[in-house]
């Protein structure tokens, strides 16, 4: 079975405390959480200390997917706030290889995030450091994008070079994901289903319910 992991950036964050309450009370098992900095994405979320002040709420699995430049800079920081899986994009950094060490020396586990565009060849020499893959389904920074279609033969394709790697990774797909597609993502091989704006609509519980009956 997969699993829904509801992005946070789509939440009403006048309620914070009591939309992270729904999905707890819902058994959600993964927050996804989106952290943009204005350079590697044309966006600006939040950080760190919002991070850190969220975690005594929840036991959810904090599923941190870092949209910055030089992520090194920062996996303290996240690591520290009480991330769990700290994600960062191939394309932000040029030393991935040491980047996914590092982040496992701080007890996170450590994934890579591509963006649409980005071939999956990358991965060849990291697949046995990886604990988990980010496939973008949208170009990156903001919310309520539509799902590219070229993406689920990306995700099929990743799923047999995670089965044919013998590694563990847990198969992650984000953005432009609703009901009406998420049979299809989660048919070509993903594990992790990231919903942003369609989980945070008028009835989330209903909508959850909706999302655990297709996947
Ligand atoms: C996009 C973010 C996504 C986004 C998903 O840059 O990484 O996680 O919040 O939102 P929806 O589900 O609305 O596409
Ligand atoms: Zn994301």
């Amino acid at each position: 079975m997969a699993e829904l992991a509801p992005s946070l950036l789509a939440a009403d964050f006048t309620n914070l405390g009591e939309q992270i309450n729904i999905l707890n009370e819902e058994k959600i098992k993964y927050l996804h959480l989106d952290v943009m900095d204005g350079h590697f994405v044309p966006n600006i979320s939040y950080g760190p200390s919002i991070i850190k002040q969220i975690r005594p709420l929840t036991t959810m699995v904090f599923d941190v997917h870092l949209m910055i430049d030089e992520p090194e800079r920062y996996i303290e920081d996240f690591a520290d706030a009480g991330s769990d899986t700290i994600m960062f994009h191939v394309e932000a950094t040029k030393h991935p290889h040491r980047l996914l060490q590092q982040i496992k020396d701080l007890g996170c586990k450590a994934g890579i995030t591509l963006n649409p565009g980005t071939p999956l060849e990358v991965l060849e020499y990291l697949m046995e450091d990886l604990d988990q893959i980010l496939l973008m389904s949208v170009n990156p920074g903001f919310g309520g994008q539509s799902f590219i279609p070229q993406i689920l033969n990306k995700i099929k394709k990743c799923r047999e070079l995670i089965d044919s790697s013998g590694h563990d990774i847990l198969l992650e797909v984000d953005g432009g994901v609703k009901t009406k597609n998420v049979k299809s993502i989660v048919d070509a091989g993903c594990d992790l289903v990231v919903s942003g704006s369609d989980v945070f609509g008028p009835d989330i519980r209903n909508k959850i319910h909706q999302y655990y009956k297709l996947i």
